[in-house]
C-alpha cells in the first residue's frame, strides 16, 4: 500500500493540454499539406486514367468499330456432275456442263454480315453463259461463311465459238465468275453499315480429264 502512495505522489497527474500553440500549427499545417498532395496525387490518377480511357476507346474505335468490307469468292470446287464439250474444228464447238461451287463469304469484322441473295454470273470470254444464286445468309463476326452453290452453264448464248473452239482444242475452258453481295455488317446491335464486296473469280477447267485446272479470284 506505501509503495502505490509513494508513485503516485512521484508520478503526479500531468496538466491538461498545455502543448505550446505553436506545435499545434505546424501540425495542422502538416495535415494540410498532407492532404494537398493527396489532392494532387489522385489528380495525377484522374488524368492518367482518362488518358488510358482515351488510349482504349481510340483502339477500340480503331480496330472493332473499323468496319472492313467481307470478301467474297468461290473458295474451291465441290464437285463437277458433268461436263460435255464438242469441238469439230469446223467452227462449231460447245460446252456443257454443271459443278457444285463452294462460296465464301469472309467475314473479319466484329460484327456479322447479313447479305441479301444474289445472282452470280458466270462468262465465257465476256458472254453470259450462265448463272447461280447465292443465297442470302449471315456470316458471323470474325467468321467465314460457306455456301453450296449449283451451277450450270453452256454456249447457247454464244454467238462466235471461234476462242472456244481454239481453247478447246488446247483442252482448256475457262470461264469468269462475278457476283456482287448487298448487305449490311451490324456492330454492336446498334450500328450498320453497308457493305457491298465483289466476286470476281477465274476458273479453268481440263476438259481432257474434266477436272479442275485452275482457280483464281480477285
Ligand atoms: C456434242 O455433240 C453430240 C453429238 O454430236 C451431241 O449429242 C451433244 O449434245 C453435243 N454436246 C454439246 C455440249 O453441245
Ligand atoms: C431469295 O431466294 C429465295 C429462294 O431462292 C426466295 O424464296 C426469296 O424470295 C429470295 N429473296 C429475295 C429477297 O430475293
Ligand atoms: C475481273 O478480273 C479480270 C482479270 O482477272 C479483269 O480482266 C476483269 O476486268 C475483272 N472484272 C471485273 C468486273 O472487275
Ligand atoms: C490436263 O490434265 C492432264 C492430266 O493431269 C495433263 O497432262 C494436261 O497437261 C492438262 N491439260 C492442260 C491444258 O493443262
Amino acid at each position: 500500500m506505501a509503495s502505490v502512495d509513494k508513485n503516485q505522489q512521484v508520478y503526479p497527474l500531468a496538466p491538461a493540454h498545455e502543448h505550446p500553440r505553436s506545435d499545434e500549427e505546424s501540425a495542422n499545417l502538416q495535415a494540410k499539406e498532407l492532404k494537398r498532395k493527396k489532392r494532387i496525387k489522385c489528380g495525377i490518377y484522374i488524368a492518367a486514367f482518362a488518358v488510358f480511357q482515351t488510349a482504349v476507346i481510340l483502339a477500340f474505335a480503331l480496330t472493332v468499330m473499323r468496319v472492313k468490307n467481307p470478301k467474297v469468292r468461290i473458295g474451291k470446287l465441290i464437285s463437277i456432275e458433268s461436263m460435255e464439250t464438242n469441238n469439230t474444228g469446223s467452227g462449231v464447238a460447245s460446252f456443257d456442263l454443271k459443278f457444285i461451287a463452294q462460296v465464301t463469304v469472309k467475314n473479319t469484322n466484329f460484327g456479322h454480315y447479313k447479305f441479301d441473295n444474289a445472282t452470280m454470273n458466270f462468262l465465257y470470254d465476256g458472254v453470259i453463259v450462265g448463272e447461280a444464286v447465292i443465297p442470302k445468309a449471315r456470316a458471323r463476326a470474325r467468321s467465314t461463311k460457306k455456301l453450296d452453290v449449283t451451277v450450270e452453264v453452256n454456249s447457247r448464248a454464244l454467238t462466235s465459238t471461234t476462242a472456244l473452239g481454239s481453247e478447246l482444242s488446247s483442252s482448256m475452258l475457262t470461264l469468269n465468275s462475278q457476283a456482287k453481295l448487298k448487305g449490311k455488317v451490324e456492330l454492336l446491335k446498334v450500328m450498320k453499315k453497308k457493305k457491298s464486296p465483289e466476286m470476281n473469280c477465274t476458273i479453268v477447267f481440263n476438259v481432257s480429264t474434266k477436272s479442275l485446272q485452275d482457280l483464281k479470284c480477285k
